[in-house]
């Protein structure tokens, strides 16, 4: 019997995250935080997906009929896409697995869609690659997500550091963080959906949209001069920018009382620039720090969060990690 492994890396969005799903540009970062999928193929002729953080799993036979819990569809989508460029259903039961948490804006279900699509087409023994694997794991995300702009399944596919414009080729992004500074991730433990926040983020630009696109303009702003900031490692520029960002998105309604408070006690605590990540209502903020001054952001942040780690950032895309 077949097996398959696949692995993708997680993502933190450092600048431009909502203002990306209108075409205005955004930074991301994979991180070392991944998901896997296991992939074997079984005897009887059936299709089990099981989620093991979600604790839950769908039968389906091999015309993808079947008793699928919602979070899952996704990952059926996927193999509809999958049968659509000409791969046969081979029954199989496919465990996934995300070392990072769910709903929390680090990417777990764009990086679980790209380890799913490159486990099976493996066990096929013709495993997709860029911008294939990259279509079809966006099949299962617009189920997820409704508008998704594209950059959380680029950045799982392709790892390293991305600037992304919907509907361009990604570019690599070089970054050099200097020695001693580090970024967080504050995880304030709050599940919010992706979809329903871009959805509140496009209806005020639509209703504000003279004075939206203003802000829409000084988001893409930030992201020229982040590029510069990292390629030189000016993390002076970068803090400051990082903290504008966070007003940005608070300006369009996406923060929360606890990403609030984390950017504000590591404002005032010393930290060089703070802001949320991802689609914000929750989830996680990010933090640029000196090493040295960690232990006390931790201490002083910690009533407002569930997790707190240093981000090991710029690491490699979807890979296969195992294939009979
Ligand atoms: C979600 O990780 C990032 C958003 O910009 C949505 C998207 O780009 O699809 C909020």
């Amino acid at each position: 019997m077949r097996r398959a492994e696949a692995s993708a890396p997680g993502k933190i969005i450092l600048f431009g995250e909502h203002f990306v799903v209108k075409g205005y540009r955004a930074i991301a970062t994979s991180t070392s935080l991944r998901a896997r999928v296991s992939v074997e193929e079984i005897r009887e002729p059936g299709i089990v997906i099981e989620s093991e953080n979600l604790n839950i799993k769908g039968s389906l036979n091999l015309n993808l009929e079947g008793n699928v819990p919602r979070e899952l569809l996704v990952y059926v989508e996927i193999l509809r896409a999958l049968r659509e460029r000409g791969f046969n259903m081979i029954p199989h039961r496919a465990r996934l697995k995300s070392s990072m948490p769910i709903s929390a804006g680090l990417g777990s279900s764009a990086s679980t869609s790209v380890a799913y699509a490159l486990a099976y087409t493996a066990l096929h023994g013709d495993p997709l690659k860029g911008r294939d694997l990259l279509e079809v794991s966006l099949e299962g995300e617009k189920v997820a997500h409704g508008r998704p702009s594209g950059i959380d399944n680029t950045i799982a596919t392709l790892g390293g550091t991305i600037v992304y414009r919907r509907g361009e080729e990604p570019l690599k992004v070089e970054v050099n963080i200097p020695e001693g500074y580090t970024f967080l991730i504050a995880d304030t433990g709050v599940k919010r959906s992706t979809r329903e926040a871009v959805e509140h983020v496009l209806k005020l630009a639509e209703s504000l949209w003279k004075i939206a696109s203003l802000i829409y303009e000084a988001a893409d702003k930030i992201v020229e001069e982040a590029l510069k900031a990292l390629k030189t490692g000016d993390v002076k520029t970068l803090g400051p920018l990082m903290y504008v960002n966070h007003g940005l998105l608070n300006a369009i309604g996406v923060s929360h009382e606890k990403l609030d408070a984390i950017v504000y006690e590591a404002r005032k605590h010393g930290a060089l620039g703070a802001k949320l990540t991802g689609a914000g209502w929750g989830g996680c903020a990010i933090i640029l720090a000196r090493e040295g001054d960690i232990e006390n952001l931790a201490e002083k942040i910690s009533k407002h969060t569930v997790t707190i780690e240093k981000a090991k950032i710029n690491v490699e895309g979807a890979t296969i990690d195992y294939n009979s």
